[in-house]
């Protein structure tokens, strides 16, 4: 099978990899590509149904200890967590932070997160010109804020941090990742060292001195890979979904006016949203334990890497009518834009929540909001991992 080189189809496909996703699912659901992160070669399943039965597949490791020694991967994260893990690890991992994640748990932080969403847009409504990058003013923000809070980490040092996630996950240089990675670490070390000297009413001081029924609590090791994966999460995903949602509405005037007729839509509009436009094009990493059987292609065992292209599922017409069409009214119920099976997306309610009201409040007090920019001068985050623009410049009457 023919290598797909992925960073040789440059600029336009970084802008709009829909149309490369949508040929090769026309030729059958699994492709050998290069993936522009550090050039690795991998396998890259398409199209819906396809998709969904890989995210779910139990031969499918997520456990970077599975992985082929032949695969240039550096490591990125700081310690053991759920994404790179199987049960029974992925099982206790996960029990020990769920209850902080359930949709009741996560509806109590409404107010807290009204609160940043309006204090972020007075700042933003300030600017003279009646001009912002909506991405610094609140799709950033917001998230990190609220991610920082739930931890008990007011103080942490945003700008840094950033630099480094963006970096790890998405540089395509490996000894660029590499490094960032480390400080990274280094940062989280000295970070959980001083949250351990002053312990508060915290979600990581609760997960340090053990908040599980069964006394169970987390190592070291796994503390920092926690607090790596909900800080990174908190920073790569939902900042993407409003930037995402709002550009969406921004080029569909039509959905825009639909929404603004009737707010109610909105959480139908931020699934659609998912849908269309997710901020996680492919998923994190997977490896062959067994030889895997998809369409007529027999993907090796021996921890042959394997992405599921979830912009492509949530763009398949044999599930989805019509679906580059952007439609708030449509049932986007059943995309994969939080993945499928146990690794299911923790924050999914969270990230939800977030979207809704950054998204509502911005309307509402934003009446003609407008890009300032053309759709096809935006830059979008390099790599295929996270789907997003570095920017997005908008304007409203003050
Ligand atoms: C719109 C925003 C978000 C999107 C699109 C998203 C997407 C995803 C996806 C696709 C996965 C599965 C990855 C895979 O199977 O390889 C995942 C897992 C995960 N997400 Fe999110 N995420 C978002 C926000 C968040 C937030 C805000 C948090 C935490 C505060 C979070 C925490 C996690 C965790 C902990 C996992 C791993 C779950 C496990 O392995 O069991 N996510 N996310």
């Amino acid at each position: 099978m023919d290598i797909v080189d992925l960073a040789a189809l440059g600029e336009s496909f970084t802008r709009d990899p829909y149309p490369v996703y949508a040929r090769l699912r026309a030729q059958g659901p699994v492709h050998r590509i290069r993936i522009p992160e550090g050039g690795a070669e991998a396998w890259l399943v398409v199209g819906y149904e396809a998709g969904r039965a890989a995210l779910a597949d139990p031969r499918l490791s997520k456990d970077w200890g599975k992985a082929s020694p032949s695969l240039p991967l550096g490591a990125i994260s700081s310690g053991p967590h759920m994404l790179r893990a199987d049960p029974p690890d992925h099982t206790r991992l996960r029990k020990l932070v769920a209850r902080e994640f359930t949709a009741r748990r996560v509806e109590e932080l409404a107010p807290r997160v009204q609160k940043t969403t309006d204090a972020l847009l007075d700042r933003m409504l300030t600017a003279p010109d009646g001009r912002a990058d909506l991405v610094e003013a609140l799709s950033f923000p917001l998230p990190i804020s609220v991610i920082c809070e739930l931890l008990g980490v007011p103080d942490l040092d945003r700008e840094s941090f950033r630099t480094w996630s963006n970096d790890a996950l998405g540089a395509m240089d490996r000894k660029i990742r590499e490094a960032a990675a480390a400080s990274m670490a280094q940062y989280l070390r000295e970070l959980v060292e001083g949250k351990r000297q002053r312990p508060g009413d915290d979600l990581l001081s609760a997960l340090m001195h053990g908040s599980d029924d069964d006394g169970d609590r987390l190592s070291h090791e796994e503390l920092l890979g926690m607090a790596w994966l909900l800080l990174v999460a908190g920073h790569e995903t939902t900042v993407n979904l409003i930037s995402n949602g709002v550009l969406a509405l921004l080029t569909h005037p039509d959905q825009l006016a639909a929404l603004r007729t009737d707010l109610s839509l909105i959480d139908s509009a931020i699934e659609e949203m998912l849908r269309y436009e997710g901020p996680v094009e492919t998923p994190t990493y997977r490896f062959t334990t067994e030889p895997v059987t998809i369409g007529d292609t027999v993907i090796p065992e021996g921890g042959e890497l394997v992405l599921v292209a979830l912009a492509d599922a949530n763009r398949d017409p044999a599930r989805f009518p019509a679906p580059d069409r952007f439609d708030i009214s449509r049932d986007a119920r059943g995309h994969v834009a939080f993945g499928h099976g146990i690794h299911y997306c923790l924050g999914a309610p969270l990230a939800r929540l977030e979207a809704r009201i950054a998204i509502r409040t911005l309307l509402e007090r934003c009446t003609d909001l407008a890009l300032d920019i053309h759709p096809a001068a935006i830059t979008w985050r390099p790599g295929i991992l996270i789907r997003g623009p570095r920017s997005l410049p908008v304007r409203f009457t003050r």
